[in-house]
């Protein structure tokens, strides 16, 4: 009987004590930043200019070195929908892996080295960044990237997104391995194309898309499957034949890689978002001409 009675307050104490536990986590959940912690989110905000464009250009386009074009669209939480007037804030190391100074860089955001700026998206969601190539940190196995930070006018905090890494870096498949991507906001993994002398790369944010506590998405049930900006290995391929198939290389194509005469008709039915006909390349084309 009285060993009822004590495992009866045991129960009861156990579902007191769970319940008073529960209430400060759910209301601490609700105060969370959009994001979660981010360290040195704040410095965003050092030397921010007034007016912010769709297009950047940070001291490194002019220096002698390999020159970098990001350029995409940033998407509401369905991936499809463009996103104007989202601040994205990039910064990353210069040719040697260093956050390196320069005697204009902005004191308080020395952290972040003299590579960084701003762009906003336009009305259509698009942005672009002009830079050089960053490099890895010195005598580390981190691959080389690029930070990018969100601030959306409705959430009160910025946000970190994926790195932007590059697909040819040969530290990064051992690095993913260790770290598997978080996708937030999308893939980081960049396809770099040459044009000309240029690298370019193309990517798109989507947000919300792995965002803990972020208003679109954080009451969504969880799906199985893919989501969107997620990668896979067919959709890479298409992604490569558009390029391929612009050089002229369609029938090296044909006669080494099996699948692409599987794929190429379908590209040639759906086009590709690098091809020509998108205007792509011609944005790209007039943005260097411009600088
Ligand atoms: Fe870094």
């Amino acid at each position: 009987m009285m060993s009822n009675y004590l495992s009866s307050l045991t129960i009861i104490c156990l579902l007191a004590f769970s319940s008073c536990e529960a209430q400060p986590t759910h209301q601490k959940k609700d105060k969370a930043p959009v994001g979660g912690n981010c360290e040195t989110c704040e410095l965003m905000f050092e030397g921010i200019p007034d007016k912010i464009r769709s297009s950047d250009t940070s001291a490194g386009w002019y220096e002698n070195t390999q020159k970098l074009i990001v350029t995409g669209r940033v998407f509401q939480s369905d991936g499809k929908t463009p996103a104007p007037n989202i601040l994205i804030y990039y910064w990353h190391t210069d040719a040697k892996g260093l956050y390196s100074s320069k005697p204009s860089s902005h004191s308080k955001a020395a952290q972040h080295g003299y590579l960084r700026g701003w762009v906003k998206s336009d009305s259509n969601g698009n942005y672009m960044i002009h830079t050089l190539r960053p490099a890895p940190y010195p005598k580390e196995d981190i691959p080389a990237h690029i930070h990018l930070l969100i601030k959306e006018p409705t959430i009160a905090n910025p946000y970190y997104v994926d790195d932007l890494v590059f697909d040819e870096d040969p530290l990064l498949i051992k690095h993913l391995k260790k770290y598997p991507a978080e996708e937030r906001g999308g893939n980081g993994i960049l396809r770099v194309l040459l044009h000309g002398k240029v690298q370019v790369a193309e990517h798109d944010i989507i947000l919300g898309l792995n965002i803990p506590n972020h208003p679109a998405t954080k009451d969504l049930p969880k799906e199985s499957g893919l989501s969107i900006g997620q990668d896979n290995l067919p959709l890479s391929l298409i992604m490569l034949m558009g390029p391929i198939r612009e050089a002229g290389l369609v029938r090296f194509v044909n006669t080494d890689v099996i699948m692409a005469s599987y794929f190429i008709p379908v590209i040639n039915q759906i086009g590709h978002p690098l091809s020509s006909g998108s205007g792509f390349w011609n944005k790209v084309q007039s943005s260097i001409r411009i600088h």
